[in-house]
């Protein structure tokens, strides 16, 4: 009787283990419609570099498209004058490329971060004379035109001008930019962007321009439609949605989508986190965290049922790393969808279950979704692959997230050595030279 109570309980077990497994977000994320789920990576990133770690397999299994939460921005990049730095933006662009992802430049153009020589152009905030007009253009101006070449068809969204406005009025901040250059420092950015990389697709990134009616956001609104008529190249905006549990409302951030989608203009969910109050969470955590959830699944589902926000990103996946507590002095946190752990919290399963339904909702109304379907032959521990379409490369990941193999296309095929491949199950991602990316679950 005990060995069956065993047996039952390691099947058991083992079926719960395999269930968790198999959880991925960007696996269903690739079949709703090319969605874009993403993370920001923060500074550990770059010292355990690609080294197999849980953090590195939580992203490899989990996004589509990264973002650096610091090393892109003005300060890490340009250091001193003229002086680049591409250390962790080089492994980041490597590792996208690596894992076939996409990546959001974060960003070009900012008021903060910025290292000590432009800072020196102020005095108590005001521009202080140290830069003319002329020589803070060609300073933003080489700083855009060199980022962006080098990473052009690397970087396929840039944050090009990132909080331009004020809270409360929806003025224009009066940064070093716009003191020392005037307004149109926000379309010359975007204009030397285009120049560098015509096909990036550029956004004005903003916090508290999220809902409609709400004073910056209509500032907001109003700012970029007119660039957009003025025939600036801007893609759209970036509503950062940095919220708290429970306040969110949807119905006036999914008017906001719709209007920007009316002007031709994109919405992209760019730094999303949903904070908890402390003394909230140590009092019920449970349903703390079924709100937060609840949150996290009308953010998803406001991005499938709009076609201009096909990008989700939030800053951070781990609450083991995310900006929040520090910020509020340890008084908010939890507001991402894995603990301090990497175990998933509900806000992750919510997300995974709008994902699967709609994956599956898609291939059940068109069943012939991708244009190319996979073809796989094995033969002396190879197994070859062949699309109608032309190839570039192929991942072999185990359910973990793990990527074992990247093959090369040769000879217009790819070849996997499976010698070292245990039996099991293993999802297997091609990608066409069209940018496509064709996923199947495989079972050696
Ligand atoms: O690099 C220094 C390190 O040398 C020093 O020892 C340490 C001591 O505090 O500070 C380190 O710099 C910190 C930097 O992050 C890198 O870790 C800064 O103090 C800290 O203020 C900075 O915070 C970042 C913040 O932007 C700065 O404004 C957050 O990590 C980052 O999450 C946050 O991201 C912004 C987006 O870019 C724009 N939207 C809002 C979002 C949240 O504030």
């Amino acid at each position: 009787m005990k060995r069956i109570i065993l047996l039952v309980w390691v099947l058991i077990i083992s079926f719960l283990s395999q269930a968790q497994l198999q959880q991925s977000l960007n696996f269903y994320a690739d079949k709703c419609q090319s969605l874009k789920i993403g993370t920001a990576v923060g500074s550990n990133f770059y010292t355990a570099y690609d080294n197999g770690d849980i953090y590195n397999r939580t992203i490899i299994n989990n996004f589509n498209i990264l973002v650096a939460e610091n090393e892109m921005k003005f300060d890490a990049m340009e250091p001193q004058k003229g002086n680049f730095n591409y250390n962790n933006s080089d492994k980041l662009v490597a590792y996208a490329q690596k894992y076939n992802m996409q990546l959001r430049g974060h960003n070009l153009c900012w008021h903060s971060q910025l290292p000590s020589w432009i800072t020196a152009g102020l005095t108590n905030g005001i521009a202080n004379g140290t830069f003319t007009r002329t020589s803070l253009q060609a300073i933003l101006k080489n700083h855009i035109n060199t980022i962006v070449t080098r990473y052009k068809g690397k970087v396929q969204q840039w944050d090009a001008v990132n909080e331009p406005f004020n809270d409360g009025t929806g003025t224009l901040r009066n940064s070093i930019w716009q003191q020392v250059i005037g307004n149109d420092y926000i379309d010359s950015t975007f204009v030397w962007a285009h120049r560098a990389d015509p096909d990036a697709k550029l956004y004005l990134n903003e916090y508290s321009g999220e809902m409609y009616g709400d004073t910056k956001s209509e500032a907001m609104f109003n700012y970029v439609k007119s660039m957009k008529d003025r025939g600036i190249p801007i893609t759209g905006v970036g509503f950062q949605c940095h919220f708290m549990v429970n306040t969110i409302n949807f119905t006036k951030l999914d008017q906001n989508i719709k209007r920007y989608a009316v002007a031709g203009l994109e919405v992209i969910i760019t730094e999303l986190d949903i904070r908890i109050k402390n003394t909230d969470y140590n009092s019920n955590p449970a349903k703390w965290l079924a709100y937060q959830a609840s949150d996290y699944q009308n953010m998803i589902n406001i991005c499938l049922n709009n076609s201009n926000a096909k990008t989700f990103v939030t800053w951070g996946f781990t609450d083991k790393y995310s900006w929040i507590p520090n910020f509020t002095n340890n008084a908010y946190g939890y507001s991402l969808i894995f603990d301090n752990s990497y175990t998933i919290k509900p806000a992750y399963t919510s997300i995974l279950n709008v994902l699967a339904t709609e994956s599956a909702r898609l291939s059940a109304v068109n069943p012939v979704k991708e244009t190319a379907e996979v073809r796989l032959f094995f033969t002396n521990g190879l197994a070859f692959i062949k699309t109608d379409n032309a190839m570039t490369r192929c991942q072999l990941f185990d359910m973990k997230g793990n990527c074992l193999i990247v093959s090369e296309v040769k000879n217009n095929k790819i070849e996997i050595p499976l010698n070292n491949v245990q039996s099991g199950m293993y999802i297997l991602k091609v990608q066409l030279e069209n940018g496509q990316t064709i996923t199947r679950k495989f079972i050696r």
